[in-house]
């Protein structure tokens, strides 16, 4: 059994500094978990006591029933991959990846066996006489993966696995790392600060910030039921346009007011008339709609176009804010030109302004 469980566990460092406090997680056997958040937030110290590399200095660390908060790490069942690779420079990529199980005195015939398996899957036979420096990123990531793998620990760990790639590379080694994880039928726990690696890579994804979690749940959830603004601007790229204004009611029907824009809410938006509130609407979700009904409307006049190949970008000014949209790239605009824009009202968000909390209903 490789489940994970955090109960109210924090972590203070050497010098005072309370980088985790009260974390409540429970990671399910053989899910990929992804802990996203921006740079300090706490992924790799969570991740590090997982591994045993960081003490928990309070609540209780369980894998299984087990209480790990005092088992070494060497005696948990887990294997990690950092983003620095941490290969032994003056060794083959056969020893280094064999190394693990040197130290536990496997017999060779199995080392062999265990080396020749995971070099095959990671397409590096060609490579296991090769030093690390004859290597290029890519192919010494694949030489620490492989050094994980033959391990077969029940909890793959990985921090920033992919951070020193190239993009392309990147996006290729996310498919093969999720390959990997069907393939090894094991517990994955993944950091990440890249929302679309975790989108890509996911079970579920939890979203931390400054040593809390906002939110957990399936990539799905976490992009299109945003708990928190933060999450909401944390996942998507270009980030979520942001409005901060208030809701009015008209017939029964909430509606969001900022300046000139007055849009209808879902009717499931729970939050007094009169409420300060800060609107979220994603680039995609509008059409360009010269005939949108007025409590659906964005007009705005197009002050830049970005084509990216599929789709274009827009920039518009909106309240006084530059507002990014996606249109397909068929819908004729141009530079100057006054647009008039549906939002799609259902995938409208909306928070409220002092806590930043969704203030959609169930
Ligand atoms: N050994 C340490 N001593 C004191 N503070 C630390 C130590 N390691 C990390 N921190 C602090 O803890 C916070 C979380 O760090 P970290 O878990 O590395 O964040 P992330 O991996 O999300 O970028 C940061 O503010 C960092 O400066
Ligand atoms: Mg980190």
């Amino acid at each position: 059994m490789a489940s994970i469980r955090f109960d109210k566990v924090g972590k203070r460092y050497a010098n005072g500094f309370v980088a985790i406090e009260n974390l409540d997680l429970e990671i399910r056997d053989r899910e990929f978990l992804v802990l996203l958040g921006p740079s300090g937030c706490g992924k790799s110290t969570t991740l590090n006591m997982i591994a045993g590399l960081e003490e928990v200095t309070s609540g209780k660390l369980c894998f299984g029933d087990q209480l790990v908060n005092d088992i070494p790490p060497d005696r948990r069942d887990v294997a990690m991959v950092f983003q620095s690779y941490a290969l032994y420079p003056h060794k083959t990529v056969y020893e280094n990846i064999a190394f693990g199980l040197r130290m536990r005195r496997t017999p060779q015939a199995e080392v062999d066996a265990r080396v020749r398996s995971a070099a095959q899957k990671l397409a590096i036979t060609h490579l296991l006489d090769r030093r690390p420096s004859q290597l290029s990123g890519g192919q010494r990531q694949r030489v620490a993966l492989g050094r994980a793998m033959v391990r077969r620990p029940a909890v793959f760990l990985m921090d920033e696995p992919l951070s020193n790639l190239d993009a392309a590379l990147r996006i290729s080694m996310r498919a093969e790392i999720k390959q990997l994880h069907e393939e090894m039928q094991t517990t994955f726990v993944y950091v990440t600060h890249d929302q679309a690696e975790a989108l890509t890579l996911a079970d579920r994804i939890v979203v931390m910030n400054d040593g809390a979690i906002e939110q957990i749940g399936t990539p799905h959830d976490i992009y299109e039921k945003p708990a928190t603004i933060f999450v909401a601007s944390f996942l998507g790229a270009p980030p979520i346009n942001t409005l901060d204004g208030e809701i009015g009611g008209a017939s029964g029907r909430p509606v969001f007011r900022c300046g000139d824009v007055a849009l209808a809410l879902p009717p499931a938006i729970a939050a007094p008339t009169g409420s300060k509130a800060t609107l979220g609407l994603r680039a995609e979700d509008v059409t360009l709609d010269p005939k949108a009904q007025d409590d659906v409307a964005i007009d705005g006049v197009v002050n830049s176009i970005l084509p990216i190949g599929s789709d274009q970008f827009i920039g518009m000014k909106v309240a006084g804010r530059e507002f990014f949209f996606r249109l397909a790239k068929d819908q004729a605009c141009a530079i100057g030109d006054r647009v008039r824009l549906a939002a799609l009202t259902n995938r409208l968000h909306v928070f409220d302004a002092a806590s930043g909390r969704s203030l959609a209903g169930g």
